[in-house]
């Protein structure tokens, strides 16, 4: 064994590559449950190409065909409504994993300096990861799939003087059919997979080039021992190679039980009008996007004025991209001196709090009809989610924080 492991080693430095990534990648000691997250997210994303490979086997990207063919998946393919349930609530399973994930990063201060591109990385996987969630969705060719994808598309048509032909040029036809789903069919199995391991190679090389940040928000690198190893940092093989196990037991255990008992989640992973098939001439009554686009399918709604001869649809998109086009540039908004929320003060904690609940309950309010109250609570949530980062410069510099130790607190 050592013999071959030289011998390629010779040809292909994979000892190298080991020790600066797991067996000696000094990783602070103090991670927290929410350090599970990252091994997660890169754990759904398995089950998702996995699962999608298998189920590509069977399925027919038609038109004519494709309804038909997830319902031979469940029903005939031995296994098949397994691998179908794993890759249905696993797209939720990974929207689940990666907000916890981001969540950790602005309690953290993970995105500060030096871990901003971290942070672009991990963004430009959001933005992928939401791409191809959006072209699956399509694929089963039920009800929702269909006009959830028309309502979107049309989206782009508001964009003045080219949106018409950009949303033509998307479907590949004048509205929704059999050639946009080959189009989606292919960039949902082939282009953004690709796409998305690459960038997470991209995201985990420029975290092992920084070094983890953790619970502390404290350089781990600044107290060495005499051979230059981390005082405060412990090798992620064989410790934290055990330690996220604990993660995937857990994830696991719940995992199972939704892909076992409610794979549905009562219409919320798999909405209830894609049980029918796709029909152009027939509008469900209540469009819904699944749950985790709804926060910014709500701003998208909040917004109901025509402004400078554009209407409100147009300024709807405009404000969702800049919801999440503000997330970009979070690192240059936090002016803190301190990165962890344990230290920050008292207007950053309650920023954060006001943050976390506009977003769910704005998730809410995406899922539900709109109604006039409904969309004032949307417009006031909507404000809060942009003030977040717009007064961001201004109270993590007004405010005090409190010191922080040199050594992790565990
Ligand atoms: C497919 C999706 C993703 C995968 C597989 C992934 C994977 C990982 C892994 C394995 C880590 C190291 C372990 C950990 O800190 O939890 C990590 C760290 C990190 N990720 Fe991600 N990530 C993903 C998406 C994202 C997104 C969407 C963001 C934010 C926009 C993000 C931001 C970060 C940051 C800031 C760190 C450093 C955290 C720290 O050191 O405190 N990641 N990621």
């Amino acid at each position: 064994m050592n013999k071959l492991i030289n011998w390629v080693d010779e040809r292909l430095p994979i000892v190298d590559a080991w020790n600066k990534h797991v067996g000696k990648y000094y990783a602070p000691k103090n991670f927290n449950m929410w350090y599970f997250f990252g091994s997660l997210a890169m754990l759904v994303l398995v089950n998702q190409l996995v699962t999608g490979i298998w189920l590509t086997m069977s399925y027919n990207p038609s038109a004519e065909g494709a309804f038909a063919s997830v319902e031979y998946i469940m029903r005939d393919v031995e296994w098949g409504w397994l691998l179908r349930y794993l890759h249905s609530t696993g797209a939720s399973a990974f929207f689940v994993v990666v907000y916890l994930h981001m969540f950790r990063g602005l309690m953290y201060g993970s995105y500060q300096k030096p871990r901003e591109l971290i942070w672009i990385f991990g963004m430009l996987i959001y933005l992928v990861l939401m791409a191809e969630a959006f072209m699956g969705y399509l694929l089963p060719w039920g009800q929702m799939s269909y006009w959830g994808a028309q309502v979107i598309v049309n989206l782009f048509g508001a964009i003045p003087v080219i949106g018409e032909d950009l949303s033509l040029w998307i479907r590949g036809d004048y509205l929704i059919s059999g050639i946009t789903l080959n189009r989606f069919f292919a960039l949902h199995v082939v282009a953004l997979p690709i796409v998305l391991l690459g960038l997470v190679v991209l995201h985990i090389l420029a975290l092992h080039e920084v070094g983890s940040n953790n619970p502390d928000g404290i350089d781990i690198k600044k107290n060495k021992d005499e051979n230059g190893i981390p005082k405060d940092g412990i090798p992620f093989h064989p410790y934290y190679t055990v330690h996220d196990l604990l993660g995937v037991a857990v994830f696991f255990f719940i995992f199972f039980i939704v892909v076992f008992y409610f794979p549905e989640m009562g219409g919320l992973f798999l909405e209830k009008p894609n049980f029918e098939p796709a029909n152009s001439l027939k509008t469900p009554a209540h469009i819904a996007p699944v749950w985790y686009f709804t926060p910014f399918y709500a701003m998208l709604r909040a917004v109901t004025v025509d402004l400078f001869g554009l209407d409100a649809k147009f300024w709807g998109v405009v404000v969702m991209g800049a919801a999440i086009a503000i997330l970009f540039v979070l690192p240059w908004l936090d002016k803190s001196p301190v990165r962890s929320i344990r230290y920050k003060g008292w207007m950053s904690k309650l920023a954060l709090a006001i943050f976390v609940v506009s977003f769910i309950v704005l998730g809410y309010l995406g899922i539900v009809p709109a109604t006039e109250g409904r969309t004032v609570v949307a417009q006031i949530l909507t404000v809060l989610y942009f003030l977040y980062f717009i007064l961001m410069p201004f109270y993590t510099r007004m405010e005090k924080t409190k010191p922080v130790p040199e050594r992790v607190t565990g």
